[in-house]
């Protein structure tokens, strides 16, 4: 197939036959998870591989990564391509019964084609260009760029794409939205814009450019939005960033298509994302196995609990993101987890004793199906010297990181007789069963529009999340494609955009018996950014049961607070009062201002679940949870109540508890079981696996 009749048979959707292979077709469930680590041949001596790869079995990984950064190596000279070495270093890895997952290096193009193509440097915001010297300098919406970098994944891929060893593919390294604006991505706007819209009247119409005299009468005409101008018009940047992100994610699925033509079933593709939830492309690519993802957890920010938090990171990083990328396609696992300290940070301190090995296990405990970690050897040279590996400076000595990837791994290879691969879960547990609806498109437009300053769409999500994990509950973090039935709650916060549908789905999923719990700056607007040509809000109030009366922010010295039972939470960011229906419980009114007693928390019976509207947003996350907390008491759902930093999973017949607080605890729940790995009470940074069935 042509590269051109590639691009034209991904865009039109022949490819999503191709779509999507179950977890055990990769992964055998008895192995419950797998280790590996990213090694560089290219870095290193070749008489050095044999001895590494030798040590890397010996310590126990069962997989290790090649060729991540590697064109200049492979392709030495335009259409020269230099396979010897990789082939050595598979044949050497392959002896020592190490699997292979391989990589496309399209992070990092050689010279020579740089040199030859300056055109597809990115071109910044302000015009200046990205140079060759770093990586990730080429634009993925560059034409030629694509599609010479398919030439190198087909030779990469006919090569190894038949071969036992390789076990599977990560694209790119990283692949984020990039913001280019050079010639190609001002054409592919414009494309993307035609097709989007029939006319440009309706493109007019959607991007409300009577105001302001912006009124466009031809597609040519327009540019890319400079985000950088404070006024730029919302919608238009709402357009550009769709485009942004869809160009990575078709850049993915052509290198995915590509690899699919000639590897066999058996070998994944996949691709390591930074769990950047608001950037749009993560779980839009229509080609891939399944999603992975990236952490790092300790780089020098003060997250975490208590004065030590920052040497363990913040305990809801791995769980979130596993929570997020769990859902896409029902299987992830992690490409990059740290071994100890990383160079990028503001402060690199050292991870906490037993901190690698709680990661591990956090990772684990979302269901993940392999965990590998940047990078086997610590770099001599290069912008990463300082970068922690497996084994430090000297190719050899095991670093405290690289101990405790062992020690993990050993308990593995120890539960792999005693775990009940895919056993089901307590049912107190999935009773708990949670979902957070998700769009980033919500998040862009509130970033661009605040209206106050102190407003952060992702916190405010947070704060759900950290209520639900508190009470021991599954959660999954899903998009609008997902059945929302299968979730006895769904929690729906600051969805601004929305559509008529979408709140008739909300409507359909209480009368059902869901009990449905949506928080402030929902549904306000339409899927272009506009208001609706109603009431404020009043596209909801026949589904949570009030009309929306004003909404009010307060400085963040202000009084604001509101009334629920006997507790008094603090606001400021945003509030919303409201005007009850008759049949409406109100759960919480404002405590003071011009507007005390009015309503800000309400409730209401729909078929047989239940609508709650939470209409502000609290200082501390404490109004939240307790509103959630009221909720699931009517479903009559017990929840736990865990100290901050402690989560609790469950997965193949094992309970799991991590303790990521500054405090030696306790856990009830796990007295009397079997415990497997570690022992009661916990410490900070324990980690106890008990047979959950028994
Ligand atoms: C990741 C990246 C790796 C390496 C690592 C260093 O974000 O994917 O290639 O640079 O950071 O911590």
């Amino acid at each position: 197939m042509s590269k051109k009749a590639l691009a034209g048979a991904l865009l039109s959707g022949l490819f999503l036959s191709l779509m999507p292979a179950s977890a055990a077709t990769y992964f055998p469930p008895q192995d419950l998870t797998t280790v590996g680590a990213y090694y560089y041949p290219e870095h290193w001596d070749e008489k050095e591989w044999a001895r590494d790869f030798k040590q890397m079995a010996d310590l126990g990984f069962e997989f290790t990564h090649f060729a991540e950064f590697a064109w200049a190596q492979l392709e030495p000279k335009d259409g020269v391509y230099d396979f010897t070495w990789l082939d050595k270093a598979i044949e050497l890895a392959g002896a020592n019964n190490l699997k292979i997952v391989l990589c496309t290096s399209t992070a990092t193009p050689p010279v020579w084609l740089v040199r030859a193509h300056p055109e597809f440097l990115i071109t910044n915001e302000d015009g200046t260009k990205l140079d060759h010297g770093a990586r990730q300098h080429a634009s993925f919406v560059n034409p030629f760029y694509r599609e010479r970098s398919l030439q190198m994944i087909t030779e990469l891929a006919k090569r190894y794409g038949k071969d036992k060893r390789v076990i599977g593919w990560q694209l790119d390294n990283e692949p984020a939205v990039q913001f280019d604006y050079g010639e190609a991505a001002q054409q592919g706007f414009r494309a993307f814009l035609k097709e989007k819209y029939p006319t440009i009247e309706a493109l007019n119409a959607a991007w409300g450019t009577a105001f302001w005299s912006q009124i466009y009468s031809d597609f040519d005409e327009i540019t890319l939005p400079k985000r950088a101008m404070m006024f730029m018009n919302p919608h238009q940047i709402m357009d550009y960033r769709r485009f942004a992100a869809s160009q990575t994610a078709l850049f993915l699925d052509m290198q995915s298509a590509c690899i699919k033509q000639y590897a066999t079933p058996a070998q994944f593709v996949t691709t390591n994302y930074i769990p950047n939830y608001g950037e749009g492309h993560i779980g839009t690519c229509r080609n891939l196995d399944f999603h992975s993802y990236t952490r790092y957890m300790v780089f020098g920010d003060k997250t975490g609990i208590g004065p030590q938090g920052f040497r363990v990171g913040d305990p809801l990083r791995i769980a979130f993101a596993n929570d997020f990328f769990r859902p896409i396609d029902g299987l992830y696992g992690v490409m990059e987890l740290q071994p100890g300290q990383v160079n990028w940070g503001e402060v690199n301190a050292q991870p906490l004793p037993g901190a690698v090995r709680l990661w591990l296990w956090s990772v684990f405990a979302g269901d993940s199906k392999f965990t590998c970690t940047y990078r086997y050897r610590q770099p001599l040279a290069g912008m990463e010297q300082y970068h922690y590996g497996i084994v430090g400076t000297d190719g050899v000595t095991v670093t405290p990181g690289g101990k405790e990837y062992v020690q993990f791994i050993q308990e593995i290879k120890q539960l792999r007789s005693q775990a009940q691969p895919g056993a089901k879960a307590p049912a107190s547990y999935t009773a708990r069963r949670a979902a957070i609806l998700h769009n980033h498109e919500n998040d862009w437009n509130m970033e661009r529009q605040k209206q106050n300053k102190y407003w952060d769409t992702e916190k405010h999500q947070l704060r759900y999340y950290e209520a639900l994990k508190a009470f021991g509950a599954p959660v999954d973090i899903i998009k609008e494609n997902k059945d929302f039935e299968t979730y006895p709650f769904l929690i729906v916060p600051a969805y601004q955009l929305i559509d008529e549908a979408l709140v008739e789905r909300w409507k359909e999923y209480a009368s059902k018996g869901g009990h449905l719990i949506i928080s402030c700056r929902t549904g306000h607007k339409d899927r272009f950014g506009r208001l609706f040509p109603v009431k404020f809000g009043g596209k909801l109030f026949d589904l949570i049961g009030a009309e929306l009366d004003f909404y009010d922010l307060q400085h963040p010295d202000g009084q604001g607070a509101v009334r629920v039972g006997n507790q008094s939470y603090g606001w400021f960011t945003w509030g919303e009062a409201f005007k009850p229906y008759p049949g409406t419980e109100v759960w919480g009114t404002f405590e003071n201002d011009f507007y005390a007693n009015k309503p800000a928390v309400i409730h209401r019976k729909l078929g047989k679940g239940t609508v709650t509207y939470i209409g502000v947003d609290s200082r501390k996350g404490d109004l939240e949870k307790a509103i959630l907390q009221k909720v699931y008491q009517v479903a009559g759902v017990p929840v736990l109540d865990l100290p901050q930093g402690l989560l609790i999973e469950y997965r193949d017949g094992l309970g799991i508890a991590l303790n990521y607080s500054d405090q030696t605890l306790d856990l009830p729940i796990a007295k009397g079981k079997k415990h497997l790995i570690g022992q009661l009470p916990l410490p900070t940074t324990g980690v106890l696996v008990w047979k959950a069935n028994e």
